[in-house]
């Protein structure tokens, strides 16, 4: 599908054909997909909870106000993040990088997060989104459909999937088969109301 078309075709689509599975080579593009999102000093923040078990479905659709999609929808992926992904290991974000890159930047990304919690919490917040925008757009390519999701207890869904100290959920994405179209778009704001020369 070509890229402008899967942006102006993918909605946030909540009722899924419980049935329809993602064949595994499916998933595994939309995920590559995924990880080549961009993110700051590369540091990739994301992490992804895949729920295959369906009882757990049940579970988190209980903590998401009982949003059908979160159990019907054929994939459904809690994007979570790594607050102080930006510590563990960097040399690994640029591990391919020439040597004097490497030396470079490693030590800058350090000196730009480091003491700055608010930050780091931006940051892997802003990574998840990168990661999500990609998600639902390979989907859309690869013929499903997409609904992001805010709307749950966060402590709920953080007690399910053993969310990690230092991690945050960012959204979840449940990816699969329409059943129903989206309503009409709820109203777009117009660029001249949201578009700005050089200062506001
Ligand atoms: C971060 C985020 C959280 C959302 N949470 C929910 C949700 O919990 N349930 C839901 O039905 N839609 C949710 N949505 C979908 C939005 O309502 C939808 O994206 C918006 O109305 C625009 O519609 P469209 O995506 O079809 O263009 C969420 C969207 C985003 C980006």
């Amino acid at each position: 599908m070509e890229l402008f078309t899967a942006i102006a075709t993918r909605r946030a689509v909540k009722h899924y054909d419980a049935d329809a599975v993602m064949p595994d080579a499916d998933f595994r593009q939309l995920m590559a997909a995924t990880l080549l999102s961009p993110t700051s000093y590369n540091i990739q923040h994301w992490r992804f909870v895949r729920v295959t078990d369906r009882t757990q479905r049940k579970q988190l659709q209980d903590a998401a106000w009982g949003q059908e999609q979160v159990s019907r929808a054929s994939e459904l992926i809690v994007l979570c993040a790594d607050t102080q992904a930006w510590q563990d290991r960097p040399e690994r974000y640029w591990a391919d990088a020439p040597q004097a890159a490497q030396e470079m930047l490693v030590p800058m990304l350090k000196d730009f997060y480091r003491g700055r919690e608010q930050v780091q919490r931006d940051e892997a917040m802003r990574s998840c989104g990168m990661a999500a925008q990609t998600l639902m757009l390979a989907a859309k390519a690869l013929g499903y459909d997409s609904c992001p999701m805010i709307g749950f207890d966060a402590d709920a869904v953080a007690e399910r999937i053993n969310l990690p100290e230092q991690h945050v959920i960012g959204m979840m994405i449940a990816v699969g088969k329409a059943a129903k179209p989206a309503n009409g778009r709820g109203g777009q704001l117009t660029l001249d109301e949201v578009l700005m020369e050089n200062r506001f």
